[in-house]
């Protein structure tokens, strides 16, 4: 890592509730989806960014089967589109990499790739694991994400590199 983990978190939080990439290799495919929960920060001394994916999500498959994943940021506002279909759209239906028009590019020390559209990235390293409690998350919450029992797992990655491109 060339610089800090924190140097872009400014440009990355302010982005992140309009919606970023997370891109998983999985053993048999490459898959993204559109998040916009998320933490970064420090835990066990390693910089971690942790996504909140819930079960239903072929992402969820495809991150079990992976050892790491990439978060890749719009620094315009021309992947509008893109963020729609790769957030509304499944990855057990269609290849969301040719119907969004994203490029992939190799990533710097993991195997998962990049989005080359993208002007900001974190290469993250999957360190732990862990689902929700249901019975701690608060009424009126859980009566509002999750009618279904479909709640979030944690995915904690170790921030192994971050940097621009653009
Ligand atoms: C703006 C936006 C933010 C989203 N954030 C999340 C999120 O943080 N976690 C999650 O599990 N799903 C989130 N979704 C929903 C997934 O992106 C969506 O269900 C997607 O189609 C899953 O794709 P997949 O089946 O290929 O994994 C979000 C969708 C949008 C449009």
């Amino acid at each position: 890592m060339t610089v800090p983990y924190y140097t872009y978190a400014e440009t990355f939080l302010e982005q992140l509730p309009k919606g970023v990439f997370l891109t998983v290799q999985g053993e048999t495919q490459t898959n993204t989806m559109t998040i916009a929960w998320g933490h970064i920060g420090v835990i066990w001394g390693k910089p971690t960014f942790i996504a909140y994916v819930r079960y239903s999500r072929h992402t969820y498959a495809l991150l079990r089967e992976a050892k790491d994943f990439t978060i890749n940021v719009p620094t315009t506002d021309l992947l509008q589109e893109a963020l729609k279909i790769a957030g509304t759209q499944s990855g057990r239906d269609i290849d969301k990499f040719a119907t969004a028009k994203l490029t992939l590019l190799p990533a710097k020390q993991v195997k998962t790739p990049i989005i080359a559209e993208c002007g900001l990235h974190y290469e993250c390293r999957i360190l732990y694991t862990q689902t929700q409690e249901p019975a701690l998350i608060p009424e009126a919450l859980k009566a509002r994400y999750y009618p279904q029992p479909d709640t979030h797992i944690m995915f904690f990655g170790e921030i192994v590199d971050v940097y621009r491109l653009d």
